[in-house]
């Protein structure tokens, strides 16, 4: 089956605006970063990768391979309510790690940076349990929000200003499984 036609079979028909990343950037990009993140933490002490559900998903489960060095993983899930293409503020955890945090260096996954409002939320949330480190992990930054919270210290891509789906990322929870991203034609 060609490309296109198993792009049509993911998507139930739908099709794309454009495919923004390929298969083959998005890998070599997330090698690059599990090593810059493995050189990053030469000692010893413990590391915890904390992956944002669901979007992290599959991203995660990628990097963490490409890490180079011993660690340790678990999730958030964090809701903001509303399913459409806009965040909504109110971020709720339905999820929370008992993971201790304490004397760790916590690295926490997201596959987005849009408005910052998660990030402004979680990261409060997170250094309350005094990790040893805190540094936020994203495969895409949009540069959208002026003010963050905390800047990511490793991006995989500075995203266009469109709404991306695939690789993990969601419309209404359709299109998680492409493993590409893309962009919706509106
Ligand atoms: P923020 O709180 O506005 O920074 O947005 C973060 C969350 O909104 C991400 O973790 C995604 O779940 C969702 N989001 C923002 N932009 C996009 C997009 O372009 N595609 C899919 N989800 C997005
Ligand atoms: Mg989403």
């Amino acid at each position: 089956m060609p490309d296109s036609d198993l792009t049509l079979a993911r998507t139930g028909g739908r099709e794309l605006q454009r495919i923004v990343y390929t298969e083959e950037q998005i890998a070599a990009r997330v090698r690059e970063m599990g090593r810059e993140i493995a050189a990053a933490y030469p000692g010893p002490e413990p590391m915890l990768v904390l992956g944002l559900l669901k979007g992290s998903f599959i991203f995660l489960s990628d990097l963490v391979r490409e890490i180079t060095r011993p660690l340790q993983v678990d999730f958030l899930v964090a809701s903001s309510y509303g399913s459409g293409t806009t965040t909504s503020g109110n971020v709720q955890l339905l999820y929370d790690p008992n993971a201790e945090f304490e004397d760790r260096h916590v690295i926490l996954v997201e596959d987005i940076v849009d408005s910052g409002t998660t990030l402004s939320r979680l990261v409060p949330m997170l250094e309350e349990r005094r990790p040893k480190t805190l540094e936020i992990c994203t495969l895409l930054h949009k540069h959208i929000a002026t003010d963050l919270i905390r800047e990511p210290r490793w991006v995989g891509f500075d995203a266009p200003h469109e709404f991306l789906i695939g690789y993990g990322l969601d419309h209404s929870e359709d299109y998680r499984n492409l493993p590409f991203i893309g962009s919706l034609k509106t």
